[in-house]
């Protein structure tokens, strides 16, 4: 399947998280849970990973986080990345991690954004890239950017955050 490049400027915006949820940055110390929602969501790992088990997604999570913690911006990747629970239990609702890749090190994309289904429809998503959006601005990065599938749901809620196509197609 083919992947979009869509961008936008960043922006500080308002952000609300909607009652019962609690939102903060995201630590590398969350990779067991973030891994525990991968699995529960059937997500792909990378064929090092042990398909199936809590290990295997942990060790995706950590990969990716070691594969990163060298680039110059990791620091403000990691909290602008967010991380959601549901107040009630502590359990993971929903994460974005953000990536600030690029050779000069300002390129910030999506790297992955999961709501938990069964926490989906309730203004999440929309939140944590709002967050998104706002640490960069703050930290004075203009652009954000992320690749999405040709999936018509993701589609219309980065057209309506305000992403537009950059016609890059990967
Ligand atoms: C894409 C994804 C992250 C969105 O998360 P979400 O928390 O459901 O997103 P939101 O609730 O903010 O918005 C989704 C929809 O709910 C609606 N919505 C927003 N706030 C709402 C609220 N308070 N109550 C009810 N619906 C709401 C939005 O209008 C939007 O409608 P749409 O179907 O027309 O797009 C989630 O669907 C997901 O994890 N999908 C699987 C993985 C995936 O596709 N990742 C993206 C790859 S590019």
């Amino acid at each position: 399947m083919a992947l979009r490049q869509l961008a936008r400027g960043t922006e500080t915006c308002a952000v609300a998280w909607p009652d019962g949820y609690r939102a903060e940055s995201v630590a590398e110390d969350d990779a067991e849970e973030i891994g525990a929602l991968l699995l529960r969501v059937g997500h792909p790992l990378h064929p090092e990973c042990e398909s199936g088990t809590a290990a295997g997604a942990m060790y995706y999570v950590t990969r990716l986080f070691d594969y990163h913690r060298a680039d110059r911006n990791y620091a403000l990747a990691l909290r602008s990345s967010t991380i959601v629970r549901e107040a009630s239990t502590g359990r993971i609702a929903g994460v974005c991690l953000v990536g600030g890749g690029g050779s000069g090190g300002d390129d910030f994309s999506i790297y992955y954004i999961q709501v938990d289904p069964v926490h989906q429809n309730r203004g999440i998503g929309t939140a944590m890239i709002r967050r998104a959006l706002t640490v960069l601005a703050e930290a004075g990065v203009p652009r954000f950017h992320l690749w999405r599938e040709d999936d018509a749901r993701a589609a219309s809620l980065y057209d309506r955050l305000g992403f537009r196509p950059t016609g890059a197609v990967e």
